[in-house]
């Protein structure tokens, strides 16, 4: 089976790229993360490092700062601090938050997130804010590389080499990471011992889960035939799935070289409905969450306008197949591993696409994996 690969191994096994073999090793790396990072349900803050129990307990804000796919990775994140935990979270691209004065409140902790660790915006914004922060903290895939050496603080994401110039398993498993920071922060803002265990049982239960979704790669395969000729692409979700979305627009773009745009579906008719005809694939995230009775209101909109819909669905029940709509559902998830799970079926999607266009998937024109210079 493709599940029996190890994720040592940097080569690509029976996989055509190593981008799919990289989507494939997420049941194994999701496992990974929480590898010595648990015991009897809760999260061990030593996993950050020494000085963990002393920042953690002063901190009153955090600030997360990245770029690309990591971007996507903090902008999720914000969504888990501030409503598990009500602590104000901001986030911004690396390349803009260092060139302009920023404010930081005391008790900032400042979170970098990276893949390479030596991403170099990334990398100065931290040295720029080093003397101002309460703390830094690192979460990174590259065990030694700049940022780790920098950072007061680390959580290795543990998901092994990744070569696929579009980020996959670094994604999810800094999604991880960033849910287990949130639970030891959170302890000191009222999350509750059950709560922390319920979350962690979630974490524990992702290897199968994510397992679960990659089985839906037949019909995930057979939709990207509807991207191929086309030239544009929208990609909608609300709340956590909102990044969730711009992700999926960034791989498809990255990888495809269609022009995709991903958008808070409640802005839809702040602009891009103007775009949507037949020609423009609107792919839709919709898990089974308060937000999907909004949701698909804003689907309404799209086929009102004749745009084909292409939605991930979390029940099989209130979103159905039809004319202009293709439903593929997911398996059922807690509302806080949806980013995660929904994750995987754009990647599969931008993967397919990318091969039926036949570009070179690994290593995309003009890109680069790692981004070490400005
Ligand atoms: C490049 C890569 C992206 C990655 C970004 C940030 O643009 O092509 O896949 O998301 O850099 O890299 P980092 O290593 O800091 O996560």
């Amino acid at each position: 089976s493709v599940y029996e690969h190890g994720i040592s191994a940097v080569d690509k096994g029976e996989f055509k790229h190593f981008m799919l073999k990289e989507i494939y090793e997420q049941p194994d790396v999701m496992a990974q993360v929480l590898e010595g990072r648990i015991a009897s349900g809760h999260v061990l803050e030593q996993a950050f490092g020494v000085d963990a129990k002393r920042v953690f307990d002063q901190v009153k804000q955090v600030q997360i700062v990245a770029c690309g796919t990591s971007y996507h990775a903090g902008m999720v994140a914000k969504y888990w601090f501030e409503e598990l935990i009500g602590l104000p979270c901001m986030v911004e691209v690396a390349s803009e938050f260092r060139y302009r004065s920023v404010v930081i409140r005391e008790g900032t902790l400042l979170i970098t997130l990276s893949q390479s660790g030596e991403t170099a915006d990334t990398l100065a914004a931290l040295r720029d804010v080093k003397s101002q922060i309460l703390a830094s903290l690192s979460i990174c895939n590259v065990p030694g590389s700049s940022l780790v050496r920098e950072s007061d603080l680390c959580l290795m994401t543990n998901a092994g080499p990744e070569i696929g110039v579009a980020s996959t398993k670094a994604f999810t498993s800094q999604l991880v990471a960033l849910l287990l920071t949130c639970l030891v922060i959170g302890r000191r803002h009222g999350l509750s011992s059950e709560q922390e265990k319920q979350i962690v049982t979630d974490l524990q239960n992702l290897p199968t889960l994510t397992r679960a979704i990659l089985d839906l790669d037949e019909p995930v395969k057979a939709m990207a035939e509807a991207f191929a000729e086309k030239h544009h692409a929208l990609f909608l979700g609300r709340g956590a799935l909102y990044p969730i979305a711009l992700e999926g627009a960034l791989k498809l773009k990255e990888i495809s070289y269609i022009h995709a745009e991903g958008y808070p579906a409640g802005e839809l008719k702040h602009g891009p409905l103007a775009l949507v005809d037949k020609d423009m694939p609107v792919v839709t995230v919709a898990p089974n969450n308060e937000m999907l009775d909004k949701l698909k209101a804003n689907l309404q909109e799209v086929r009102a306008r004749g745009g084909e819909l292409f939605v991930f669905a979390g029940c099989e029940q209130t979103l159905k197949s039809e004319e202009g709509m293709q439903v593929i559902a997911l398996p059922a998830c807690s509302k806080l591993m949806e980013p995660i799970v929904y994750t995987l079926p754009l990647q599969l999607l931008s993967y397919h696409v990318a091969v039926l266009k036949g570009t070179d998937v690994d290593q995309p024109r003009n890109l680069a994996k790692s981004v070490t210079v400005e």
